[in-house]
């Protein structure tokens, strides 16, 4: 029986451990051997490697993060290092990977792979939704909901308080989080990388409001536009509000995938199975416009382009 070792890796994210699920469940029903490697690329260097028993994967479902742990590995980047990793995989009998994650561990992992020809299929994974390639990555929508409920209840004390309150979401880079935070929690102002914000006309829009009775105000920054702070003093500065800033942090990472990305774990884990059986070698699974598939791993050094169409209905947020 051919091997085939499930890894999460990089920053965790809800949905990594239904998509751990149904990877060895559906790797199984396809004649394959699974294996869990747990610590991400740490584990497959220091062999820490089993195989997938039922109990292993039975009840993960509902539980955030990842049981099998993760790592950002800098051993992984030192050439003794991949060799003893290859060397773990060989010992196992294991000739397939399938790697949970984000864009670093893809690129780790295809290093890997031009060196010893383990194929792998990437699965994404990760809140920032910024894997070029596919519109989704296990992980958003359950972070979107974490943060849509922490928006809501600032709102109660803002409303309660008549405040400000900037609210710094993460994504490093990627907008994406903010700005559709920012819609559907009905913000007032967003400041993402992805947008040209001027806060004059901020200022304009937003001070008629205020001398019309608007006496409090939401506003969503993108922790990649290095914006929550300046904003906050400039509310105060400018609007005549109190405003308080809420960093959201980490709590964005954790949480009970929800529906969408559990199906969605389900569907990459078919997919990648698959894929890796028809003899692809390295590649990302995708959706794309309504559908799965996969795309080549090199896709991952062109620019992620976030839905225009969210860009664009965040943009009257901007100004
Ligand atoms: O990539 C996921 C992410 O949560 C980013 O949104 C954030 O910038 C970063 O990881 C935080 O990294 P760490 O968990 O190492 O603090």
């Amino acid at each position: 029986m051919e091997g085939i070792a499930i890894m999460t890796s990089g920053g965790d994210a809800a949905g990594m451990n239904p998509a751990v699920k149904f990877c060895v469940e559906y790797a199984k029903k396809r004649g394959l051997k699974p294996f869990l490697i747990r610590n991400g690329l740490r584990g497959l260097i220091d062999d820490d490697i089993k195989v997938a028993e039922r109990s292993d994967v039975s009840g993960i479902l509902h539980r955030g993060g990842t049981v099998l742990r993760s790592s950002r590995s800098k051993r992984f980047f030192e050439d003794k290092y991949r060799l003893q990793a290859y060397e773990n995989l060989q010992k196992h009998g294991i000739n397939k990977l399938i790697v949970i994650g984000g864009d670093g561990s893809f690129t780790a992992l295809n290093r890997f792979y031009n060196e010893y020809k383990v194929p792998f299929a990437g699965i994404p994974a990760t809140i920032d939704n910024d894997i070029p390639g596919t519109d989704y990555c296990l992980g958003v929508d359950t972070a979107l909901n974490v943060i849509r409920e922490s928006i809501d209840s600032i709102r109660d004390t803002a409303l309660s308080f008549s405040r400000a309150f900037v609210i710094e979401t993460m994504g490093r880079n990627c907008g994406y989080l903010a700005m559709t935070s920012a819609l559907s929690s009905g913000a007032e102002i967003c400041i993402a990388p992805e947008l040209d914000h001027d806060l004059d006309s901020i200022g304009e829009r937003l001070k008629k409001d205020v001398e019309g009775g608007r006496d409090y105000i939401m506003a969503v920054v993108a922790e990649g536009s290095n914006m929550a702070g300046e904003l906050t003093h400039w509310i105060k500065d400018n609007l005549n509000m109190d405003a308080r800033l809420t960093v959201l942090g980490h709590v964005q990472r954790g949480g009970s995938p929800t529906v969408r990305d559990r199906v969605m774990a389900y569907n990459y884990a078919v997919q990648a199975v698959e894929s890796l059986l028809a003899g692809n070698t390295n590649q990302i699974m995708t959706f794309r416009d309504g559908s799965y598939g996969t795309a080549p791993i090199d896709i991952i050094n062109t620019k992620c382009i976030v839905d225009p169409n969210i860009v664009e209905l965040a943009s009257h947020l901007a100004v």
